[in-house]
């Protein structure tokens, strides 16, 4: 990264400095001033770039947008008035992979003006934390500006080095179902969705999201001219037109974070901290759980989700399902295809839908009031074939008559290729409709578990009834993908890119590898892995996703039946991105430690200290992790499980076969 001046000062965290004629810079530093962010006026145009520890991250970067016609409201901009002002306040997390977060930061206001023609407002607000910053723009209510469109929002982020960037496409694969890809920034050669991971050559990671998502478009990224400045590209509505606004209104927050190492990206808050505190009341309602489900055996193509002699979700499989979860520490059960629409084609034609109205051989009252009985939950299924039309004109009539019955979450989806047959799922239109399903879920006291989403921004600080949204390329590839299923190296590389966005609801623990109908696909992985997964990839709502006579007697199943879901603290002890991970996280409720670790395709061996565990308490490790044999593609099931004292001193040696994993109990004396 190139040198810059070095700014003394930084007992001075905010600095505005007049230059000559009529350019100003300004400045904000983080609150231990080893960020700051400058934000310059050139010739009228609006500019800003990110420095860390006197390093350039972000070049001079531009800012501004077209609107309407290409009128552009980007430049012939004067500086009206900058404020500054410091925050610090820790709140805490209804659930989360640690309850306290810190939002502590300095923020810079710069109200710009156009010198000439309409002299239309336009304001910046920089927000810089010591792990990064963001910025967003704020429309005031003006005479000359009411109601608009976006036609192009011109941020870029301008790398000052070309560096390895972890990507997937953002418009040709369906709702981020893709598998992520390195290259150099230079060369990405597509239009790609965030987060967008980038690696330094000193072992340092830059993040480039959004935070709080409104209203507004979804942020894709493209090299510009193949060079290393990132150009904001807004997923349009069909019309062409990126956002429709009308003033006063502001835009999300485009966020950066700029971390030293893997753990501190893994633990960096600020998509959170940018989003607003918490609009419900009272979250003793909203419980993460562990969860089972009438749904592996559709992808299998065991049963169906619409009418047959398979139906999967008739009364009497359901009541299994809630008598296993009853006996194994599961909370909730899924069940999908209950309800009529989905006979014939339903993906893209939603229409049919009807959320109020089961199947004959579905009986919600006795299935509900026999779980009740048994002290399980329903999920409830809305799948809306990407009608949300049909599914707005229902959703509060759909919320009541499943809470009628005990139900207080449920999975949504949008299989289709078009929402409602004309809009991708990342526009303003889609992302209105996601709001408005979480808003009126919230206002019901139902949890959503959301999948086919726009990419999450961290809704879930002011919504925590947004529990955990799909939006990745999860484990139901493994049962039908036609490219053999997901790769091992996959789930090494999400916890530093699709993860950052927020929850996933990935659900693994399959522990029957080979789908007979489709046997060219497979999970291609150890039977080790899938527990250590249950540690790596965070969600507040966890599946055990296989068949329940797959789990029967099999030893490695305890670790699914014990593993918690809600988190005190997370570290990330050793990584590289696409190769391997070890995770270790505090359950909430307990003194208890759990590590996950996992490898792409290559074994290896891991030395893991466990320093993290509290100096005076002694524990128990149980460890279910490959056999020497085991291998995913020849011997996967091959696992030893054991166990052995544990205290703050302990050092594990660990082997991780390929595509391999282990995973631990640390449980407190
Ligand atoms: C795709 C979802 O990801 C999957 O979980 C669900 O079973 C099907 N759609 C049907 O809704």
């Amino acid at each position: 990264m190139k040198k810059i001046k070095l700014i003394t000062s930084i007992l001075l965290t905010i600095i505005i400095v007049t230059a000559c004629n009529s350019n100003k810079e300004i400045i904000v530093f983080s609150p231990s001033g080893n960020i700051f962010a400058e934000f310059e006026l050139k010739n009228g145009k609006p500019y800003y770039r990110i420095v860390k520890n006197n390093k350039q991250v972000i070049d001079f970067s531009r800012l501004g947008f077209d609107l309407n016609e290409k009128n552009s409201f980007n430049e012939n901009f004067m500086i009206k008035n900058t404020t500054e002002s410091s925050f610090d306040q820790t709140w805490e997390q209804p659930w989360g992979e640690e309850i306290f977060v810190r939002n502590h930061y300095n923020e810079l206001t710069v109200e710009l003006q156009e010198i000439e023609g309409k002299q239309r407002l336009l304001t910046l607000i920089f927000r810089v934390f010591d792990d990064g910053a963001g910025f967003r723009y704020v429309f005031p209510e003006q005479p000359n500006l009411t109601d608009f469109e976006i036609t192009d929002e011109l941020t870029e982020f301008s790398l000052s080095e070309d560096l390895h960037a972890w990507h997937i496409t953002a418009y040709k694969g369906e709702y981020y179902e893709n598998l992520y890809k390195k290259s150099l920034i230079s060369k990405i050669g597509d239009t790609v969705s965030t987060p967008l991971t980038i690696e330094t050559d000193d072992g340092q990671y830059i993040t480039i999201h959004e935070a709080n998502l409104a209203d507004y478009a979804a942020m894709n990224l493209y090299p510009k001219h193949n060079s290393t400045t990132l150009k904001v590209d807004l997923t349009p509505w069909s019309t062409g037109i990126k956002v429709y606004a009308r003033t006063p209104f502001a835009t999300p927050w485009r966020t950066v974070i700029l971390a030293n190492n893997l753990n501190a990206l893994v633990n960096s808050r600020i998509m959170l901290n940018l989003n607003e505190p918490c609009k419900i009341e009272n979250t003793d309602w909203i419980k993460p759980s562990k969860y089972v489900g009438i749904w592996w055996e559709m992808h299998l193509e065991k049963s169906t989700w619409g009418q047959s002699e398979k139906h999967g979700a008739n009364t009497k499989n359901v009541m299994s399902f809630i008598d296993f979860a009853a006996a194994n520490n599961f909370q909730s059960v899924l069940v999908e295809g209950w309800n009529y629409g989905w006979d014939g084609k339903w993906s893209g034609h939603g229409e049919q839908f009807i959320f109020t109205k089961p199947y004959p051989d579905f009986d919600i009252k006795k299935i509900t009031d026999y779980a009740t009985k048994k002290g399980v939950k329903l999920i409830g299924h809305h799948e809306t074939g990407g009608s949300t039309v049909n599914y707005e004109n229902q959703m509060k009539d759909a919320f009541a008559f499943y809470k009628k019955y005990g139900i207080d979450a449920v999975k949504t989806g949008y299989v289709a290729k078009l929402l409602d047959g004309k809009e991708l799922h990342s526009s303003q239109y889609g992302v209105r409709h996601y709001r408005k399903v979480i808003e009126t879920a919230a206002n019901s006291q139902i949890m959503i578990d959301n999948h086919e989403p726009v990419m999450p921004t961290g809704l879930q600080r002011t919504y925590p009834n947004l529990m955990t949204q799909e939006g990745v390329r999860g484990q139901e590839y493994d049962a039908w993908s036609r490219d053999g299923g997901n790769p091992p190296e996959h789930t090494t590389v999400l916890p530093f890119t699709r993860c950052l966005a927020g929850p996933v609801d990935f659900t693994f623990g399959t522990f029957s590898f080979i789908n007979p109908v489709y046997p060219q696909t497979r999970v291609q992985t150890t039977l080790a892995k899938q527990l250590a997964l249950y540690v790596v990839i965070y969600s507040p709502l966890q599946m055990a996703s296989d068949l329940l006579e797959n789990y029967e007697g099999n030893p490695a199943f305890e670790f699914i039946r014990i593993v918690p879901v809600d988190w005190s603290e997370t570290i990330i002890k050793e990584g590289k991105i696409g190769d391997y991970v070890v995770t270790a996280r505090k359950d909430k409720h307990s003194d208890d430690w759990f590590i996950g670790a996992i490898t792409d395709e290559n074994e290896r061996n891991l030395r893991i200290d466990f320093s993290f565990l509290d100096k005076d308490k002694k524990y128990t490790a149980k460890i279910f992790k490959d056999a020497s044999d085991a291998e995913w593609k020849t011997n996967p099931y091959s696992i030893v499980i054991e166990e052995q004292e544990a205290d703050a001193n302990t050092i594990m040696d660990l082997y991780l076969a390929s595509g391999g994993g282990a995973a631990v109990w640390i449980k407190a004396e």
